[in-house]
């Protein structure tokens, strides 16, 4: 299957292209900053550079990652995340629209307010920060435009990555080198292992499922009881993991406190569940590149 990932540098990327590979289909990725030898550069924002790559590569699957992911960056440069988020989103969406690729884009539960998860497909959305808006702005563009879509909100991704931004990552590494780490518990998800979000992705795409799906682990915890179970699998010393409440955090993006997906809908489509989170964590544990 001819694919192209437009930001296979990232989490979701970068086994989004370990996946598609280990499948035998024949993928481009593309970096933005980080630059790897196996994949092309491409910034979404520039609209003809997208679209000749498009053109040339004609791919059937265009899965869409890239994204500015810092919810905080976001919320104070709003225009410039609006221009990456969503201008070099719909750059994408129009050109998969001309070839009539099939667009998978990557959405969050930032999408809902946070006041009644956690959430399924069809609960009111009603974003609460600038990037949950953008989010938001990019799904109404695509089922707008497009016939042949895949919406997947994900949330709390963990996993092997190799910029090592994610939580569990730099909470792992904050813990070895025993700092204190302040973990809000008042703002509850569910934990995603990464490899499973590919999974599902790839799963989703072999079946010729089109739409909306919630795509994340089973459990649905506070960012502190996940902390905790961090330091559990990993057995590093939970004394240094300090619960606290959002506003003392002074984040600058309001969060959707009581989030979450509920993925039903993706459980029965598939017959399949992603993991839990002391499986998935086990499960990153064990990965040969960790
Ligand atoms: N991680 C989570 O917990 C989480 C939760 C909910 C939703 N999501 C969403 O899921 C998607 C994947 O998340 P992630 O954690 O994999 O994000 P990530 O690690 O930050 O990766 C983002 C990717 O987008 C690329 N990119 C950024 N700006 C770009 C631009 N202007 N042009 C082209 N590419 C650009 C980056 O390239 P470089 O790194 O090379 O610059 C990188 O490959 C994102 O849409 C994110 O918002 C993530």
């Amino acid at each position: 299957m001819k694919t192209l990932i437009i930001g296979a540098s990232g989490l979701v990327g970068y086994h989004l292209l370990q996946t598609t590979k280990s499948r035998g289909w024949d993928v481009t990725g593309t970096y933005h900053n980080y630059q790897l030898p196996e994949l092309s550069p491409l910034e979404t924002i520039q609209e003809q550079k997208v679209r000749s790559l498009i053109f040339q590569i004609q791919p059937e699957i265009i899965f869409l990652p890239a994204f500015l992911s810092n919810v905080n960056y976001c919320e104070t440069n709003s225009e410039e995340s609006h221009l990456i988020n969503v201008e070099g989103s719909l750059n994408v969406i129009k050109a998969s629209k001309e070839i009539g690729a099939k667009l998978v884009f990557y959405s969050s539960d930032y999408v809902f307010d946070g006041q009644s998860g956690p959430y399924k497909e069809t609960d009111l959305v009603n974003p609460i920060c600038v990037y949950g808006k953008q989010k938001l702005e990019v799904e109404n563009l695509i089922t707008k435009l497009l016939d042949d879509y895949l919406l997947l909100r994900i949330t709390v991704v963990y996993g092997y990555e190799l910029q090592g931004k994610n939580f569990v990552t730099r909470l792992i590494k904050s813990l070895q080198n025993k700092e204190i780490v302040k973990v809000p518990m008042d703002q509850i998800g569910s934990p995603t292992l990464v490899n499973d979000i590919a999974e599902a992705s790839c799963r989703l795409v072999e079946t010729k499922q089109q739409g909306l799906f919630h795509v994340a682990g089973v459990d649905v915890i506070s960012r502190y009881d996940f902390a905790l179970k961090v330091a559990d699998v990993f057995n590093l010393d939970c004394q240094y993991v300090i619960p606290i409440d959002t506003p003392s955090l002074h984040q600058l993006a309001p969060r959707p406190l009581k989030a979450g997906m509920i993925c039903d809908k993706l459980s029965s489509t598939l017959n399949w569940n992603l993991k839990g989170t002391i499986e998935g964590l086990n499960f990153y544990g064990n990965d040969e590149k960790f």
